[in-house]
């Protein structure tokens, strides 16, 4: 049996990069399901769907195949062939990802791909909904978050750090604005499994988080 462990979050906690860097300390699988909704909301963008036109998202969906390939441990999204790793991580894309994670025809098609991947290898599967729907059984379950204010400063250091231009208040406005949209959805909202630890990460750095998460598995282990 695999051991897995889920991450879920709001955006911008540092899922990633602390699921990424655990991943690589204790030789596990990580699977970063996020880029898997924005591969869709990729595929959407290029063929022009609206996020509202759930009927034209649902006839959209069986020409969509998306697949997971790992470099050099590094995820890869291929969406129908082609590797879009390097342009599914625009707030556009994230934007029309969590608008258009809501539809169950959405959801259905990658939770499956995720629950194969989980029971193939010992994963660290990190997004909204892994510990309560996608890896109920999971062996760890952590909630990780951080305040909005906290989110928008590392996302704004971030992407200032890349040389783009941009306005906090307006970065900590999406973030509100998707966290309300990723936590009142129908169909498999955020929010924190019964079982899931919580953690708060606003007043820790990458390597304190990914101390406390060692803690974590050490007990469940
Ligand atoms: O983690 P992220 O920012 O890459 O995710 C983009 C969007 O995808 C997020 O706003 C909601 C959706 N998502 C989801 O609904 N379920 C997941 N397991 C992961 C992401």
């Amino acid at each position: 049996m695999a051991f897995n462990i889920a991450i879920d979050g709001p955006a911008g906690a540092g899922k990633s990069t602390i699921a990424k860097k655990l991943a690589a300390d204790l030789g596990y699988v990580y699977v970063d399901t996020g880029a898997m909704y924005r591969a869709m909301a990729y595929y959407f963008l290029q063929n022009h769907i609206d996020a509202s036109d759930e009927q034209a998202i649902a006839a959209a969906c069986p020409k969509v195949d998306v697949t997971i390939q790992y470099t050099g441990g590094e995820q890869q999204v291929i969406l129908n062939k082609e590797n879009v790793n390097g342009v599914i991580r625009k707030e556009e894309v994230g934007n029309m990802a969590s608008a258009t994670s809501v539809y169950p025809v959405v959801r259905t098609k990658l939770v499956e791909l995720q629950r194969q991947l989980a029971a193939k290898e010992n994963v660290i599967m990190d997004g909204r909904d892994i510990g309560t729907v996608v890896l109920p059984d999971a062996n760890v379950k952590i909630y990780l978050t951080a305040s909005s204010k906290v989110r928008a400063k590392r996302r704004f250091d971030e992407l200032t750090a890349k040389g783009v231009s941009c306005d906090m208040d307006a970065i900590e406005k999406d973030i509100i604005e998707r966290d309300y949209r990723d936590m009142h959805r129908e169909t498999s909202p955020l929010k924190q499994a019964e079982d899931a630890v919580l953690l708060d990460s606003s007043d820790l750095d990458i390597d304190g988080v990914v101390e406390e998460m060692k803690k974590i598995i050490k007990k469940a282990e």
